[in-house]
C-alpha cells in the first residue's frame, strides 16, 4: 500500500552505486548525524534537533562550558542516556559490512556515540571525539564513564579539575591525528559516502569537497538534499541511511554469486 510519507528507492540508482563501490580502489565515507537516527538518537538540526531544544551558543561552545559546566553538563547528561541506550542500526552494519568485503577503507564520523565501533566497523576516525570518553582539563586524566559522578554537578576530577566529555565544541580544534587522516585519505579517494549529515559544520564539511577537487566521486546518501547536493554530491540516493544501506550490501552481494 502507498505510504504518502514514503520515499521511493529509484533501483538504477541503487546499482550505480554498486558500480562506483566495484570500480573504486579507494572508497571512504563521511557520517553525521543522520546515520544513528535510526537508532533513535536525534539530529542536531532540523524540527525534533537537539539544537532546537538547546541554544548552541549556550551549550555547544567551549566558552559556554568554561562559563557555566554545570548547565551544559545538564545537557550532556541527557545526551549521554540517549547513546549509551542506543543500539547499532541497519546502516551502521551494512557500512561494517562494506568494510568486510574491501569495498570500503575507512569512515570518518562526526558522530560521538561509538556506534560504528559498534556494529563492527574497525577504520573509524572520530573528528569530533567520542562521548563515552571523559578527561580533567587540568591534569588531562583520563576518566572512564563509570569514574564520573554525574550526582554532583560539574563532575570534578581527583584534583579539583573540571571534567569534559571528549567530545569537540564549537571553538576547539579537531583532534590533530583525525584531521591529518581525514583529509589526506579525501585526496587520494575515488569515491567517498556522505551518510546523514547536512555538511554545514566545518571542516568536517570541507572533507567531501576535498575528495571532489583531487577528482574523487561523491554520493551523498539523505532523505533530504544538503548544500553538497547541487553543486559537489555526483550521485545522490534519497533515503534513510537504514534502508539504502542495506540494499547496496544485498545487491553487491547478489552481484557476486
Ligand atoms: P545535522 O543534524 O546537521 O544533520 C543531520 C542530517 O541527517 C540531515 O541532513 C538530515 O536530513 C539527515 N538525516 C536525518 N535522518 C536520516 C536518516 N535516517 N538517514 C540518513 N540521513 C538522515 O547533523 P550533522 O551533519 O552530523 O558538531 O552535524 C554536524 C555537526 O554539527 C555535529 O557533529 C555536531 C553538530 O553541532 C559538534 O557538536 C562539534
Amino acid at each position: 500500500m502507498w505510504n504518502p510519507g514514503e520515499i521511493l528507492i529509484d533501483d538504477q540508482l541503487i546499482d550505480q552505486l554498486c558500480n562506483l563501490l566495484a570500480a573504486s580502489g579507494l572508497t571512504m565515507a563521511l557520517t553525521g548525524a543522520g546515520i544513528s537516527a535510526g537508532s533513535g538518537i536525534p539530529t542536531f538540526r532540523g524540527l525534533q534537533g537537539l539544537w532546537e531544544k538547546y541554544d548552541i551558543m549556550e551549550y555547544a561552545h567551549i566558552d559556554a562550558f568554561m562559563s557555566n559546566p554545570a548547565k551544559v553538563w545538564q545537557m550532556l547528561t541527557e545526551l549521554d542516556a540517549t547513546i549509551n541506550m542506543a543500539k547499532p542500526n541497519p546502516a551502521h552494519t551494512a557500512l561494517a559490512q562494506l568494510e568486510e568485503m574491501g569495498l570500503l577503507r575507512m569512515i570518518v564520523t562526526q558522530n560521538v556515540d561509538n556506534l560504528h565501533q559498534d556494529a563492527g566497523s574497525r577504520e573509524v576516525v572520530e573528528f569530533h571525539g567520542n562521548a563515552s570518553k571523559f578527561r580533567c582539563l587540568d591534569c588531562r586524566t583520563a576518566h572512564e564513564r563509570h569514574q564520573v559522578n554525574l550526582a554532583d554537578m560539574p563532575p570534578r576530577c581527583a584534583c579539583g579539575g573540571l571534567v569534559k566529555p571528549d567530545v569537540v565544541f564549537f571553538g576547539e580544534a579537531i583532534p590533530w591525528a583525525a584531521n591529518v587522516k581525514a583529509f589526506e585519505t579525501a585526496r587520494r579517494a575515488e569515491l567517498i559516502l556522505v551518510v546523514g549529515t547536512s555538511a554545514v559544520v566545518a571542516p568536517a564539511s570541507e572533507i567531501p569537497v576535498a575528495a571532489k577537487r583531487a577528482g574523487g566521486k561523491v554520493v551523498e546518501i539523505n532523505p533530504e538534499p544538503t548544500v553538497l547536493t547541487r553543486g559537489i554530491t555526483d550521485l545522490f540516493l534519497q533515503g534513510s541511511a537504514e534502508d539504502v544501506l542495506p540494499m547496496v550490501v544485498e545487491r553487491l552481494k547478489a552481484n557476486r554469486h
